[in-house]
């Protein structure tokens, strides 16, 4: 395509986005080239490239091999565990094929389910592209969340096998997986019948006969395996992320469409080329993991990074700085959230003198709205040009972006700049009309979504239905609110729903709920998230007792609660008993308006309550 400027891109992707996509699928090594790029003949429910036929590994490891064999595929970087190990793709592709062949070995065939429950190792990547080699669906589970959030994983995906290791390491703390992954499976509904576990000499854990195998005696004894060609309509992994009840949605993700536009990105949003060094400071647990830990970089055939360690503390707030210079990075993908932590630790960046960046060309952030302040600092200290940009588990890759391999557009801090071809992106009011430039409204896109959304939820079309499409009829419901301005600048101001963002963490108020709702001293509750220095937002709880409930020592009984059920990563660390919770007249708690006032913003009193005084009573728990 001969198009130089955004606009162009972005019109003609609107215009005829069959041309458009398939014309960037020239870059996917099919094994039956898609005749049909849109099928649009089900709506609310597209396809993209339904005669299409590929296997997603052999696109990531495979087809580089002759040209990029003795290239570095993956770098391991562990200060938590002094360790730095180098994956050429010769390497990571024999890893694969024989990991390939356990979970052949255990019964894994194509369409099964796989659930990876591993930290921040390399195994964790060779399970996933293991499970796309087999056309299995992995699905992954971030480290932090506890044994109960796995269960309901595990029941909603219902695996074949469970991969896990003996422990993770947070900074200096080991964290025990294999008891969660007990717990969840004595939880589970679902029987698993076999577990490949990473032994790690950290913390070796027992293994239980019958159920589980070491991984590396597993590996010993495998043999490695060929790809096997899927649809590119068939799903690559299941991904759950937070929606506004307790019940994660797995977000599905296929292989096709997936293929084409994370390879789209690795060029016109970030500028890459094959051979260059990209690094996701995120975990294999989210999205950004997903695609630009594991699928981009690879399927490009750029060298990707997996760090085991924070921004701050593994040893000092230098470490981002260490890794970017010894791995020669040059597009480093972060969440404000670290740059927050790194700039409260090192506020005149000192550490950076100790590190030679030159091969550092740009730090793209998401994950969370990167705030101004944080946006200033970055800019000023790093020198390079910092990239807001917006985009959701759902979408699988950025919505809005400042595409710096087609056209560095100006900044303005606060906005993530403009949708990314594909997107169309309109503000709607409540009645559904467009909003004027700078009205905020609720961000919405025009279907179709482009290749690599998410084309449905794992056995739930209805719940993907009533949770995305039946708000707008023809648009697709983000959850954020937000405004484009007269330039045409998306600012994304934050969520709609209960859903909070947590450290860049995406969480459900709801599922923290269900726990407190959980307890027996317990007779109501609510929880809002609250405005954050360092985490953007954190998770406060209120409840009401039971009469005749004693408060003696709950509001310990409830944070470890929530740390046992959901996690630690949910950083519940507030909650206050109330005599009553402030609601409308039909019974809907007022959350935003709680909201308002714990962030010291001077909140009207809806018209609707019921009650104001208790509004009032509340005030000066919500402001301490
Ligand atoms: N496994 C087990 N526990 C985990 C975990 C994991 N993978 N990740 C986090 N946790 C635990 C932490 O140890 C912490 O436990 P604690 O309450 O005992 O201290 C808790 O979950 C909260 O974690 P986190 O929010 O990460 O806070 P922190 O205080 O440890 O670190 C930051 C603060 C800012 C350094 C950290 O939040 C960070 O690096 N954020 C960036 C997030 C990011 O990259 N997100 C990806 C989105 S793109
Ligand atoms: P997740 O699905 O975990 O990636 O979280 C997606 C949500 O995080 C979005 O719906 C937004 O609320 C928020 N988010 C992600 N990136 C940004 C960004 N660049 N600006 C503002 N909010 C963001």
């Amino acid at each position: 395509m001969s198009m130089s400027g955004y606009r162009e891109l972005f019109d003609a992707s609107i215009t005829d986005p069959s041309a458009f996509w398939a014309d960037a699928a020239k870059c996917v090594t099919w094994t039956r080239e898609p005749q049909q790029i849109l099928d649009d003949s089900n709506p609310p429910f597209y396809r993209w490239f339904p005669d299409g036929e590929l296997n997603t590994c052999a696109n990531a490891l495979d087809r580089h091999i002759s040209e990029r064999g003795d290239q570095a595929a993956l770098i391991y970087d562990s200060p938590v565990t002094a360790t730095k190990r180098t994956f050429t793709y010769r390497e990571l592709l024999d890893q694969t094929a024989r990991f390939a062949g356990v979970l052949a070995g255990l019964g894994v065939t194509k369409g099964d389910r796989v659930v990876i429950y591993m930290p921040m190792v390399p195994e964790a990547v060779i399970a996933m592209l293991a499970c796309a080699r087999l056309g299995a669906v992995h699905s992954v589970v971030f480290g932090g969340f506890a044994g109960h959030e796995l269960a309901t994983r595990i029941d909603d995906a219902r695996p074949k096998v469970v991969v896990s290791a003996s422990c993770g390491i947070e900074t200096s703390r080991i964290v025990e997986y294999k008891p969660m992954l007990d717990t969840a499976l004595r939880l589970a509904e679902h029987t698993t019948p076999r577990c490949v576990i990473l032994q790690r000499e950290q913390h070796p854990c027992d293994l239980v006969e019958g159920r589980d195998v070491d991984w590396v005696q597993a590996m010993a004894d495998a043999q490695p395996v060929d790809p096997v060609p899927v649809a590119a309509t068939d799903p690559l992994y299941v991904l759950y992320t937070s929606g506004t009840t307790g019940k994660p949605k797995g977000i599905v993700r296929d292989n096709g469409g997936h293929a084409v536009a994370l390879l789209w990105t690795m060029r016109h949003i970030y500028d890459m080329a094959p051979g260059e060094v990209f690094w996701a400071a995120s975990d294999v647990g989210w999205v950004v993991g997903h695609s630009y830990i594991v699928y981009a970089p690879l399927l490009y055939g750029a060298t990707t990074v997996i760090y085991e360690g924070k921004p701050v503390g593994t040893p000092d707030a230098g470490a981002f700085w260490r890794v970017a210079a010894e791995h020669k990075v040059k597009a480093l993908f972060t969440a404000p959230t670290a740059i927050r932590a790194i700039k409260k630790e090192d506020p005149d960046a000192a550490l950076l003198a100790d590190y030679d960046l030159s091969d550092l060309k740009y730090l793209f952030q998401a994950g969370e709205r990167l705030d101004p302040a944080t946006y200033e600092w970055a800019a000023e200290k790093l020198g390079i040009p910092i990239i807001d940009h917006w985009w959701q588990t759902e979408t699988g890759w950025a919505i809005a972006a400042d595409p710096m391999g087609v056209e560095a557009l100006p900044v303005k801090p606060g906005s993530a700049t403009v949708p990314m071809p594909g997107y169309d992106v309109r503000i709607l009011t409540a009645d559904g009309s467009e909003c004027e430039a700078g009205e905020e409204g609720s961000v919405c896109i025009k279907l179709p979504l482009p290749p690599g959304t998410l084309p449905t939820l794992w056995g739930e079309d209805d719940r993907y239905v009533s949770s995305y499409l039946r708000a707008f009829d023809g648009y697709y419901l983000t959850g954020d609110g937000g405004y484009i301005d007269e330039d045409g600048y998306l600012f994304i101001v934050g969520r709609t729903d209960d859903v909070i963002n947590v450290a860049g963490h995406r969480m459900s108020t709801g599922s923290i709920e269900a726990v407190l709702a959980g307890h027996p001293a317990v007779a109501e509750c609510a929880v809002i998230g609250v405005a954050d220095e360092l985490k953007g937002q954190i998770p406060r709880g209120l409840v009401v007792l039971k009469s005749g409930a004693s408060a003696d020592g709950l509001t310990t009984e409830l944070i470890d609660a929530v740390r046992n059920d959901i996690g630690a990563v949910a950083s519940f660390k507030k909650v206050d008993i109330v005599g009553a919770l402030p609601k409308t007249r039909s019974g809907k708690i007022l959350r935003k308006t709680m909201r308002g006032i714990a962030d010291g913003k001077d909140e009207p009193v809806p018209s609707t309550i019921e009650d104001p005084s208790v509004l009032e009573d509340l005030k000066k728990v919500l402001k301490g």
